[in-house]
């Protein structure tokens, strides 16, 4: 039997992970979450009275609050998903960026140290490694591809990855990092592409697609990128690093003429707008090393997949009207802050 904690986990991956391992293991679960603009407890409103399941207000940088939550709750492993996880945020201002994703993870890292934590897995992003060239499809992002960060977000979190490297081999803990590619599914915070062009799309609104379009990213089903990690924690080697990655790369036009088409509406509101400063050009994740070694495999194609997330967003309209509306923010103080 294992107790987790969880960190980010009132996010989008953080929640979709939740309830993968809720429905999948018999593991405790304690989230700790500070709720930032991108927590939203909501997300977790059908497993919320999960006996395995526990919620603590908290922030990664408090160090004596996440002691009292590894020791209270008897922790033996960490899996930190929180973050400032928004790269247009972190090119208007990078300094929260910094605070959470590198202190935040520092904090995790001691505090996992001070109390013999039997795993830490980091759950960082292909975005650490930079941009690919998009004209030669056979070079993708392997463990070995250096660090190459050009936001400030991914160099957060590439910061954050060597400091994981550092407390593996200077103090031995016994450190994971997955990096993944960029995720889709339920509950992704609609500033995000796919999300936010489902909704503009919906309502009828300009579609913004930066520059000419045609950078490249990786699309992976947010519950595959949770078996990843699962496969990662109960298989992977300590201080090894794992990409995950779907081997479905896509122009964002494309993406958002896909939606449109999906939909049933016409491309009239796609909208060039301008591009985002420093703008990294494609991702592809070679996951092979995570599929020989791990036995990991995608379970979700991309056709099912997108699919399956536009019907969500269809069928969830409140859940994604509450969060454009500001309104999703009250769950905590209606729900929790009596308990
Ligand atoms: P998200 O922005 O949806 O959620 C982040 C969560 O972290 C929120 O619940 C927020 O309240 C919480 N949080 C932020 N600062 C905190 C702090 N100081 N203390 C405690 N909690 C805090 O992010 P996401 O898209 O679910 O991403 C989760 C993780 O996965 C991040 O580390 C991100 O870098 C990584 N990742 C994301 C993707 C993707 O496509 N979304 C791909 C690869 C890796
Ligand atoms: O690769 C993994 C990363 O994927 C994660 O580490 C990040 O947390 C996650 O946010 C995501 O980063 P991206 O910058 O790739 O995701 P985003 O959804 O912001 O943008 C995807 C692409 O779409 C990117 O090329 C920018 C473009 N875009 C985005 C938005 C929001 C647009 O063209 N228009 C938009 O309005």
């Amino acid at each position: 039997m294992k107790n987790l904690l969880v960190t980010g986990g009132a996010g989008f991956i953080g929640s979709n992970f939740i309830k993968y391992v809720l429905n999948n293991t018999e593991y405790n679960i304690c989230n700790f979450d500070k709720l930032t603009y991108a927590g939203n407890l909501e997300n977790l409103s059908d497993i919320e009275s999960d006996s395995r399941y526990k919620f603590i207000k908290g922030d990664i940088c408090d160090l004596e609050n996440v002691k009292s939550a590894i020791s209270e709750n008897e922790i033996d492993t960490i899996i930190n998903f929180a973050a400032e996880s928004h790269v247009d945020r972190s090119i208007l201002g990078s300094r929260e960026f910094v605070v959470t994703n590198v202190l935040g993870t520092q904090v995790l890292l001691d505090s996992a140290k001070e109390f013999k934590i039997e795993k830490f897995l980091q759950v960082s992003t292909d975005e650490v490694y930079g941009s690919l060239p998009e004209d030669d499809k056979s070079i993708k992002f392997t463990e070995e591809t250096p660090i190459a960060s050009n936001s400030p977000y991914s160099s957060s979190k590439a910061g954050a990855d060597l400091l994981c490297r550092a407390y593996y081999h200077t103090h031995n803990l016994p450190v994971l990092i997955t990096r993944c590619s960029n995720n889709y599914g339920p509950y992704q915070f609609p500033e995000k592409l796919i999300p936010l062009m489902i909704a503009k799309a919906i309502d009828g609104e300009k579609l913004p697609v930066y520059g000419d379009g045609k950078n490249v990213r990786d699309w992976l089903y947010v519950d595959d990128h949770c078996s990843g990690i699962l496969s990662v924690l109960d298989k992977g080697i300590n201080g090894e690093v794992y990409n995950i990655g779907g081997n479905n790369e896509w122009y964002n036009i494309d993406i958002v003429k896909l939606i449109l088409k999906l939909l049933g509406k016409s491309e009239d509101n796609i909208t060039y707008v301008k591009d985002r400063p420093g703008h990294d050009r494609r991702y592809a994740i070679d996951s092979s090393k995570i599929m020989s070694e791990l036995g990991w495999a995608p379970k979700f194609q991309f056709p099912e997949g997108i699919e399956k997330t536009i019907k969500w967003y269809r069928n969830n309209e409140s859940w994604w009207r509450k969060v454009m509306s500001g309104e999703y923010m009250k769950y905590y103080e209606k729900n929790y802050s009596s308990k």
